[in-house]
């Protein structure tokens, strides 16, 4: 009998199983989920969890209370740290990194943000990362760093340039000005925004959807499209026929083959229109 493994969340990390969806929430709730050095350290423990943990299809990332996350600590993960030998320092850094990109943006298993509330500076960074996002109207976005005298560093500003255009990226990053989330749609730093009311029954259909798919095609469609971004053409062709030779092969479901059967010889279902049925 194998022994069994607490759940590394719980504090400062929530998360809740509802049939393939993970909503996990950042969850300081009384400091706007900033990101203290504790958060980050469980929300890459839970994120290691997740990812061999058949509850979860869809991580779905959130905050607790009215927040998504007013960014990173500035009392435990700067003013705290500011003093450590950089030795220390940096590998408090770095488990930020981990959680907040590293791990995020190759992650296995499909991620959307949910951005119910306030959102600021070093919380953009998984925002990015995350696959998809899905905002409420009325959710507050800010690059508030040069409001207080430092830059969007990390990889703020690496991030940034992914998804929104020269022109807002300069003028959220000079201005330090807070947008909503129909700006931040209109942006494209998110796919869209709805209603706070609707916000998670919104993203629990984009869930489902996302759920309906084969997901080791899933996965490999989307490392395709993070990985083919720096490549040129020619190794962008190469890359990806051999990616999806790769995917043929390794797909215990035969999505392929599936697919094909389902419309050209039973005629069940139009690839145009919806997920072959599994
Ligand atoms: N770091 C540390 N503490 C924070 C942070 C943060 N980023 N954000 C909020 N808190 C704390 C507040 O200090 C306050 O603590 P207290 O109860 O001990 O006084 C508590 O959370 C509640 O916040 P309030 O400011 O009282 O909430 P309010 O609703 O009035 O304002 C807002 C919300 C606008 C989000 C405000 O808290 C704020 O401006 N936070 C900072 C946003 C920011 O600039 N983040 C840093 C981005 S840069 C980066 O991440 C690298």
């Amino acid at each position: 009998m194998s022994a069994s493994v607490a759940e590394p969340w719980g504090k400062n990390v929530l998360v809740e199983f509802e049939e393939g969806i993970a909503w996990v929430s950042m969850n300081r709730p009384e400091k706007k989920n900033a990101i203290s050095v504790d958060l980050a350290r469980e929300m890459l423990a839970t994120m290691d969890a997740l990812e061999t943990d058949p509850r979860c299809g869809v991580f779905v990332l959130t905050g607790s209370g009215d927040a998504w996350s007013a960014g990173m600590d500035l009392k435990d993960y700067f003013r705290a740290t500011d003093d450590m030998p950089l030795v220390e320092r940096n590998r408090v850094y770095a488990i930020n990194g981990a959680w907040q990109w590293r791990r995020m943006l190759t992650y296995t298993k499909p991620t959307v943000a949910m951005v119910n509330g306030w959102c600021f500076g070093g919380a953009f960074t998984p925002l990015i990362a995350c696959d998809l996002a899905i905002a409420a109207d009325e959710a507050k976005f800010g690059l508030s760093e040069i409001n207080w005298g430092i830059i969007p560093a990390g990889v703020v500003s690496k991030a940034l340039t992914t998804v929104m255009s020269l022109r807002d990226q300069m003028y959220y990053v000079m201005t330090g000005e807070t947008f909503d989330g129909t700006q931040a749609s209109a942006m494209r730093l998110v796919n869209e925004s709805v209603p706070l009311a609707q916000l998670r029954e919104r993203t629990r259909k984009l869930a489902k959807t996302l759920l309906g798919k084969n997901p080791t095609v899933l996965r490999a469609a989307k490392t395709g499209v993070r990985m083919s971004g720096d490549l040129s053409w020619e190794q962008a062709a190469e890359y990806l026929t051999a990616k999806s030779d790769q995917t043929i092969a390794s797909d215990t479901e035969r999505g392929r083959d599936q697919g094909m059967k389902q419309f050209l010889d039973d005629k069940t279902f139009k690839p145009g229109l919806g997920a072959y049925k599994r």
